[in-house]
């Protein structure tokens, strides 16, 4: 296991390019499975979760390539419908094999993914969708195993706006037989990107981009290629790590449009930032002024944002209240912030954050991907030194983060041993 040793300190400076989105990669991925051929997809980053998705559509006989951020998946071969548990249990986005699995081939066998180290997060929403287009669905030693015919079209309205259940039921109604609807689908960019690939290899899907959408059922669908679009959650981290090191950057091959709400809170804190076409800049303010956040579902500001937003409030000058509504239990970064010197109150699914004037650097241990992303930026401006330990959960979604951070002028490093 890795660890990051960090120098906090130094202000960012200078330009990084932002690698694609692990989420949509992730969705589109296993939407192969809807037709047999070959895809070519550019820009997928390189992470581990990515690895994870490649190993299970590989034990189902997908072949894929994969040289640099070009990936190349054949699915001719597709026979062993199953996710099996060791690897859904690393990594919760294995559910996205349902949907495809059980619309094209009948039958699906998914493990139950289990908790998280954020709380609870359940996926009744996936299977009572399956159910309602028809497919019988069993629980059986952990395992949700699907059968159908073929499916039938059915009007879908979500009680939660789900990322997940949206990318699965759209990805089980392309094939339906008839016409779907989904109220209250899920709008996210990597949805939105989903759907156009779909619609790429025949899908008919109405709606696109709104909450209703509307999926008249085909009987085959072809492959096709795509390039995924930039992750919209690595390009706010690196923002706030511009805004909590007082540096000033430009983030190249992003997309300001999916980062309204971070971008409009950064401006909040006093930060200035200009955006073009497919790049952000970002120059600090000299104090940042504490701003609330509550995270919501998109264009609102992303649960996958608020980890780092805490971490940049422990050093502005005056309290912020920020407060998680997609995930209540998302606060295991909280106690490690508080190693480095950071003064937050948590009670229920609100910190307090009371900015303080200086981290010290630490011996912290990351828990998750954006907790540990938290952990990186709080160490960035600690005094000192930090260790950041169990960094695996960061390789899972960030791309060479030490290097693009060391290329900004971050004083950080990677040092691989067995006990961190
Ligand atoms: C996706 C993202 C994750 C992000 C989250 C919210 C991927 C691979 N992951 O996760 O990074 O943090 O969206 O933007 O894209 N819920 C239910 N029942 C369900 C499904 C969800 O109650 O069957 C609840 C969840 O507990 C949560 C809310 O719905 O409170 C939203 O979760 P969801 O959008 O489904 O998250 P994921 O798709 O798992």
């Amino acid at each position: 296991m890795d660890k990051f040793v960090i120098h906090g300190g130094k202000k960012l400076e200078g330009e990084v390019v932002i690698s694609g989105s692990k989420n949509a990669a992730l969705a589109l991925m296993p939407a192969t499975l809807l037709a047999s051929g070959k895809y070519r997809f550019e820009n997928i980053p390189d992470l581990r979760d990515i690895t994870t998705m490649s190993k299970l559509l590989e034990m189902m006989g997908v072949e894929i390539e994969k040289r640099s951020h070009t990936m190349e998946l054949n699915t001719f071969r597709v026979s062993k419908l199953e996710a099996p548990y060791e690897q859904v249990k690393k990594m919760r986005a294995s559910i996205y094999v349902l949907g495809p699995l059980i619309a094209r081939y009948g039958y699906a066998k998914v493990s139950l993914p289990g908790g998280c180290a954020w709380g609870p997060r359940p996926v009744n929403l996936h299977i009572e969708g399956i159910q309602k287009l028809g497919a019988k669905i069993e629980i059986d030693k952990g395992y949700i195993i699907a059968k159908a015919k073929r499916l039938k079209a059915a009007k879908i309205t979500f009680d939660i706006s789900s990322v997940g259940a949206t990318g699965n039921i759209l990805m089980a109604a392309v094939l339906a037989k008839g016409t779907t609807t989904i109220e209250n689908a899920a709008i996210e960019p990597e949805i939105i990107a989903l759907a156009e690939f779909l619609v790429r290899m025949g899908a008919r899907i109405n709606g696109i981009g709104t909450t209703r959408l509307e999926i008249e059922g085909v009987d085959a669908l072809n492959p096709s290629d795509d390039v995924m679009i930039p992750d919209r959650i690595e390009a706010g981290t690196f923002l706030v790590a511009a805004a909590i090191t007082g540096g000033s950057i430009t983030l190249n091959g992003c997309n300001p449009n999916h980062l309204t709400a971070i971008i409009t809170k950064l401006q909040e804190t006093g930060s200035l930032v200009t955006i073009g076409k497919t790049w952000i800049k970002i120059k600090a303010h000299r104090t940042i002024k504490p701003v609330d956040v509550t995270t919501s579902v998109f264009p609102g500001f992303p649960t996958d944002m608020q980890a780092q937003w805490i971490a940049l409030m422990s050093i502005a000058k005056g309290s912020s209240v920020i407060t998680d509504t997609i995930y209540f239990d998302r606060f295991k970064h909280v106690p490690e912030l508080a190693r480095l010197g950071a003064d937050i109150e948590q009670d229920r699914n609100t910190a307090i954050t009371k900015g303080v004037k200086k981290l010290i650097g630490a011996k912290v241990m990351s828990t998750d991907l954006r907790a540990s992303a938290s952990l990186v930026l709080a160490g960035l401006v600690a005094e000192g030194k930090t260790e950041v330990l169990r960094i695996y959960h960061l390789d899972r979604g960030y791309e060479h983060i030490e290097k693009k951070l060391h290329s900004l002028g971050a004083n950080i490093r990677r040092v691989s041993g067995k006990e961190y």
